[in-house]
């Protein structure tokens, strides 16, 4: 018998876009799951490139309004892959919409636009997620396993940097991740969002932080205007420049309300570094190391080796057992990054069929919202904030 569908609306169509369109194709062919992921409609605002988006990407059709995609009662949820200053009037009109909410992170652009998200959909009792994907990695989703089952012992210490360069020439161009109107903030929403959202996975809540942010490069060539200033592909770089309103570079350090300690840094200037979000978590019991970069492994120290042969290990997470892997390949056969968008959604698709919560989730983006804005008003103040 045919499944039945989940019919999804996608607004948003590139870098993001492209990542969730891949694993809505995708996901139905890898999991085997209750519900069958219908791509009806993607939206952007310029009809050449979102058409083109519609049929690149494997939907059905394409609007150019976000109004027109909510007013669709075929579709049960709306994906917002937009950048950050959409996020919040698309999240709100979906949840009085009745429809399922998923949307990229940082949920806001601000707490206020977090807060308000998050009564909205529970106002309107709709699931919701939030893609931090990161959690769904194999690698990342067994180190919860080992922490939550007590391998790790008694946490200490999760010490976790997002490193990356692509900004460290002062003439690439004013892009809309480097304006506060747009992006809200700039490494801190973007980069440390993720770290956040790892710590209270893996480790938990936050208690108190204090932070420093810092923009290297205060002003930056503008951009050509016909793409509407936001940096789309092709936008030409003009020869005025523009002020930088967000930072280059984010770092706190903090408490968990467990007591373990956290040591967290991102940044855009960090030379050679491409994208390079690592964490590593220190138990009583022994320690565990990720990263991005090479997502199919996790270091794993276990302390109760004998002396004689201790040491790291490397885990290669693409054993049946491991979370996930067991969808994809014969054991060795790594996956991707674009994979921990199909288990994302993999997850979501059974959640809604089981009628929820999805995790992570607006309450998950909510709490995460609470430590970047407590990161700020540290940094503001010079001071230690409590969450
Ligand atoms: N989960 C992750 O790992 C990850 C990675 C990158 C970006 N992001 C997040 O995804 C979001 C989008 O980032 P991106 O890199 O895909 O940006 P992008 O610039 O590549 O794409 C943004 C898209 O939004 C569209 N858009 C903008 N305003 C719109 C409107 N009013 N109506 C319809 N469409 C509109 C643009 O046309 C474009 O297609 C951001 O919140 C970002 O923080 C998450």
């Amino acid at each position: 018998m045919a499944k039945k569908n989940l019919t999804v609306g996608l607004i948003g169509y590139q870098f993001m876009g492209k990542a969730h369109s891949s694993a809505y194709r995708q996901v139905n062919r890898f999991f085997d799951l209750p519900l069958q992921v219908r791509m009806k409609t993607i939206c952007g605002r310029t009809e050449s490139k979102v058409s083109e988006a519609a049929e690149t990407l494997g939907w059905e059709g394409y609007a150019l309004n976000y109004h027109d995609v909510l007013a669709d009662p075929e579709i049960d949820v709306i994906d917002i892959a937009t950048p950050g200053n959409m996020h919040c009037e698309i999240a709100i009109a979906a949840a009085e919409a009745g429809k399922i909410v998923w949307c990229e992170k940082p949920i806001g652009n601000t707490l206020d636009e977090a807060e308000r998200m998050h009564a909205a959909i529970q106002k309107a009792g709709v699931l919701n997620g939030v893609y931090h994907n990161y959690r769904k990695a194999p690698a990342v989703a067994l180190a919860k396993q080992m922490i939550d089952d007590g391998t790790l012992g008694e946490i200490h210490h999760m010490r976790a940097v997002y490193l990356q360069d692509w900004i460290t020439d002062p003439n690439f161009p004013l892009v809309w991740r480097l304006q506060k109107s747009v992006a809200g903030s700039g490494t801190h929403g973007d980069l440390t969002s993720h770290l956040i959202d790892l710590g209270r996975y893996l480790v938990g809540d936050f208690e108190e932080v204090s932070g420093l942010l810092h923009t290297f490069v205060n002003e930056r060539p503008l951009l050509d205007d016909s793409q509407g200033g936001l940096g789309e592909a092709g936008s030409a770089v003009g020869g005025t420049k523009g002020k930088v309103d967000v930072d280059d570079a984010s770092m706190f350090i903090g408490r968990f309300k467990c007591g373990a300690l956290a040591s967290f840094e991102a940044t855009r200037f960090a030379q050679g570094r491409k994208n390079h979000g690592k964490f590593e978590i220190n138990g009583s019991k022994g320690s565990v190391v990720f990263c991005l970069e090479r997502l199919n492994e996790l270091e794993y120290y276990d302390a109760s080796d004998p002396s004689s042969c201790q040491g790291v290990k490397l885990i290669q997470a693409t054993d049946a057992s491991h979370p996930y892997a067991g969808n994809y390949w014969p054991v060795g056969h790594i996956i991707g990054y674009e994979h921990t968008f199909v288990n994302w959604v993999a997850d979501a698709v059974q959640a809604v069929h089981d009628g929820g919560p999805i995790s992570p989730n607006f309450e998950d983006g909510l709490k995460n919202q609470i430590v970047l804005d407590a990161v700020e008003r540290s940094a503001a103040t010079r001071s230690w904030v409590s969450i």
